[in-house]
């Protein structure tokens, strides 16, 4: 069994409360730091662990804590991104919901690593429960003496706030969510200045999200060097994975970085298989903003070594013949699924989603759309396909923020990878029924890669 740091205690009965979160050695983390280290060792603790942003772009988080400016006089400010609307992803709702001093623990011992005397956890608006979860264990935080003024009789002073978001998948871009929390609109901020200098209210900010947050208790509690030993290369510790689509066991997953994603995908312990004995056809291994692959790719890189679910297998080969671990959010898809059907969908929610700030994404993702709707109800036409790619790398790089990227990688890869089933669609001109077209991007996993 891989080890767990963040989910050891997911089925004790009412974990979700302080008193049973206690008993099983929770808030220990915040004794340990606030007691016994400054704010410097706890940031070079959470350095030597090699702990990366869990929230998409993998950034080492103990270095973007590095980065934080420290005038004198002027607020600095922890946010924790829980805006989590990311298709395909459903991790940290999961870990709020069943264990939330996970996460309040993680809010008091990072905050003090910053000295943030305020801190702010932003919930995605429509996750209401959540949101009352975390209300509730921060009050019975405050009332044990984990927050408020003196904390455990050391001095520092921590206000946690919960922050219902502003429904909109923008609003987990970090500077469109430091706008939001403000008041504002969610859109996001031209970049420089980072949030590290000038953040919520103009002030140094550290924006990480739920995982990367709830991942410092158990650094601190086995140490960096022990953290850092679970893993492979820069991929150090566990990782929740989301799994969902055609897969027997649906859920979260905690991992070890460094299992082999053919294991992740058929082992009991994880996903189980493809559901009703189908054929895995492809995956889409982060959450809806990563390169698709096919299983073929999934599974094995482009020079025959075994997939790895870390950072850097994934993104073997680039974008050509690889992709990214992304925020965990990992989709299956079997024979029957349709590409472009489902190429369309994930247009479709870029397309609303986009803010509409930059041209190329608020033009090209409707572009997109329009083209791909076009194509999947068989009104299509073979130049399709190259005018497709045309946009997306018009809209690649040419944006304020990633969600331009975010469009155009899904688009840019299924006609890579599955150029032969948008061309069905145009030569049968219909729309797809379920079926692989008697197409073979399935793959068995021993099966020799193209
Ligand atoms: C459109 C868009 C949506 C995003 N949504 C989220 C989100 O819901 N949660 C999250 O942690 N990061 C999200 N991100 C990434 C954040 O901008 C940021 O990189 C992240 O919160 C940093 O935290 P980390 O370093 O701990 O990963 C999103 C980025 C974009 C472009």
């Amino acid at each position: 069994m891989a080890r767990k740091l963040l989910l050891e205690h997911i089925n004790v009965p009412q974990i979700n409360t302080l008193a049973v979160y206690r008993e099983k050695g929770g808030y220990r983390a915040v004794e340990k730091a606030i007691k016994n280290m400054s704010p410097e060792d706890v940031v070079e603790e959470v350095k030597k662990s090699g702990l990366r942003g869990r929230g998409g772009a993998g950034f080492p988080t103990g270095m973007k804590w590095s980065f934080l400016a420290k005038p004198e006089g002027v607020p600095r400010y922890l946010v924790c991104n829980a805006d989590e609307s990311e298709p395909g992803t459903f991790k940290d709702r999961y870990l709020m919901t069943h264990i939330p001093h996970a996460l309040i623990e993680g809010m008091i011992v990072s905050s003090y690593a910053l000295g943030a005397k305020t801190s702010y956890i932003y919930v995605r608006g429509e996750m209401m429960p959540q949101i009352r979860i975390l209300e509730r264990a921060i009050e019975e935080a405050k009332a044990a003496g984990f927050l408020g003024k003196n904390i455990l009789g050391s001095g520092y002073d921590l206000e946690l706030y919960v922050q219902p978001g502003g429904g909109a998948y923008i609003c987990g871009e970090e500077t469109a969510l430091l706008e939001s929390l403000e008041g504002k609109r969610g859109n996001p901020r031209i970049k420089p200045p980072f949030p590290a200098i000038a953040g919520l209210y103009n002030c140094p900010t550290v924006v990480n999200n739920v995982e990367s947050i709830a991942a410092v208790v158990p650094i601190l509690n086995i140490g960096a060097e022990e953290y850092a030993k679970i893993g492979i290369e820069r991929s150090t510790g566990t990782k929740l994975i989301s799994a969902s689509g055609n897969i027997n066991k649906p859920g979260v997953y905690e991992i070890e970085l460094g299992v082999p994603v053919e294991e992740f995908i058929y082992s009991d312990e994880y996903c189980g298989g493809i559901a009703n004995g189908k054929r895995l056809k492809a995956v889409v291994a982060g959450g809806s903003s990563v390169p698709i692959l096919p299983a073929n790719l999934i599974l094995k890189t482009a020079k025959g070594d075994n997939r790895l679910m870390t950072y850097e297998s994934l993104a073997d080969g680039g974008f050509a013949t690889g992709t990214m671990l992304g925020s965990g959010g990992f989709v299956v898809f079997d024979e029957d699924q349709c590409i472009v059907r489902n190429t369309w969908n994930f247009t479709r929610f870029y397309h609303h989603e986009s803010c509409g700030q930059c041209s190329p994404c608020r033009e090209g993702t409707g572009w997109m759309e329009k083209v791909l709707h076009r194509l999947e109800h068989g009104h299509g036409n073979l130049s399709d396909m190259d005018l497709l790619v045309d946009v997306s790398k018009k809209i690649e790089g040419n944006t304020i923020c990633p969600l331009g990227d975010a469009a155009a990688w899904p688009v840019a890869s299924a006609i890579r990878h599955f150029r032969d089933e948008f061309e069905w669609h145009v030569t049968h001109g219909e729309e797809s029924q379920t079926g692989n077209y008697g197409l073979a991007h399935y793959a068995d996993p021993l099966e020799p890669v193209i």
